[in-house]
């Protein structure tokens, strides 16, 4: 009997835990909020009551309102938006307690928010403790998870304690620091990480000597963690019409210049070979002149051979025009010529 409990307790708790956990956190989030807008209440009705004058009636009556029902009523119909449910709730529910503590607890406890959430109604814990009993976090109350991390429901009555961690920090109490990081101070109670050098992996300080295990791109050579460089080997990991660039860690593949074939790096002086229209001239790839070439090339009547960088164009001289495929001089059209517009305004403007 105890077994077969035990055995769907273990089944089914963790999803049941889940939901109620969100529920302790949700109560005392709905807690914080009401006494914060307690607090604005306060100062907005402190406002508004106050004229200016200080007349012996003024204060007397101000000094009532004070501590007035009136006042508590009118805080009181703003501690929630009307659509917010849980907040509606939580005020109806615990109204009561509200007034005892504007009545009579309000002076000797000033803190709404620890007198009602975390000690009359029990939703909350004190920062750094967590869980049913306020129990302190990992690492204590103090510095919980020991300034490096969040620990789990912290300030509410849900959550075990435990701590997670930021990027730099890993270990149960956060002093302990995650791979890439080493410890730049450390004590019982204090631990600082650091990133190490770009080259290491794992490390002992902050140097490329420093390095335990060598990143990836990165190789062990005497006793320190040097740059691997990917573009000296024979076969180049890049495409044929681009060249490698070496990096810190890595390397990039870059495209060549238009007049190369192949290249070994940026610009035309570093092609291996030329393309079409391109021939290697004083270590460089150079545009060919087309049109100077002994074949004439463009050979319709009053044409021109136009040279561009990689071939050439042919196109109708000055003075002549293309009509259908043949080169005819051009029509000019001078009973076209557009009215002097500008002439005729100004005179109109007279
Ligand atoms: C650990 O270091 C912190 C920060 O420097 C210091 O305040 C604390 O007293 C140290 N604790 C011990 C046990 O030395
Ligand atoms: C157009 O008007 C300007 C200014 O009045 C004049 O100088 C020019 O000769 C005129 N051009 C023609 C084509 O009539």
């Amino acid at each position: 009997m105890t077994l077969a409990v035990l055995y769907l307790a273990a089944f089914a708790l963790p999803g049941l835990t889940a939901a109620s956990e969100q529920r302790l956190r949700q109560a005392c989030e709905t807690c914080r909020g009401i006494s914060e807008r307690f607090g604005k209440g306060l100062t907005d009705t402190a406002k508004k009551n106050f004229g200016g004058g200080n007349t012996a009636w003024e204060e007397k009556t101000l000094s009532k309102y004070e501590s007035s029902e009136i006042r508590l009523v009118e805080i009181i119909e703003n501690l929630c938006d009307g659509s917010n449910f849980e907040c509606n709730n939580m005020v109806e529910e615990h109204e009561e307690h509200i007034e005892t503590w504007w009545f009579k607890w309000k002076k000797k406890h000033p803190d709404l928010f620890k007198w009602l959430c975390i000690e009359t109604i029990e939703v909350c814990c004190p920062a750094g403790t967590h869980g049913p009993d306020c129990i302190a976090c990992r690492g204590g109350s103090e510095r919980p998870c020991h300034g490096n991390g969040r620990c789990d429901g912290d300030g509410t009555r849900s959550g075990d304690g435990s701590c997670s961690c930021k990027n730099e920090y890993t270990g149960e109490f956060c002093l302990d620091c995650s791979d890439g990081y080493y410890n730049s101070y450390r004590n019982d109670t204090h631990s600082i990480c650091t990133a190490c050098h770009d080259s290491c992996k794992t490390c002992t300080g902050a140097t490329n000597t420093d390095c335990k295990e060598c990143k990836e791109g990165w190789i062990r050579n005497e006793d320190a963690c040097v740059d691997v460089d990917e573009c000296a080997v024979e076969d180049s990991p890049c495409k044929t019409d681009q060249y490698c660039l070496n990096t810190d860690g890595s390397y990039s593949c870059k495209a060549c210049d238009p007049s190369c074939l192949e290249c070994t790096g940026e610009g035309s002086s570093r092609c291996k070979s030329c393309t079409s229209g391109y021939e290697m001239k004083d270590e460089k790839c150079t545009d060919v002149d087309e049109c100077v070439l002994s074949e004439k090339l463009c050979a319709r009547e009053n044409e021109d051979c136009i040279n561009t960088p990689g071939g050439y164009k042919c196109a109708c001289a000055e003075g002549f025009q293309d009509s259908d495929g043949v080169c005819i001089p051009t029509v000019k059209h001078e009973e076209e010529t557009p009215v002097n517009v500008s002439s005729r305004n100004a005179h109109e403007d007279l």
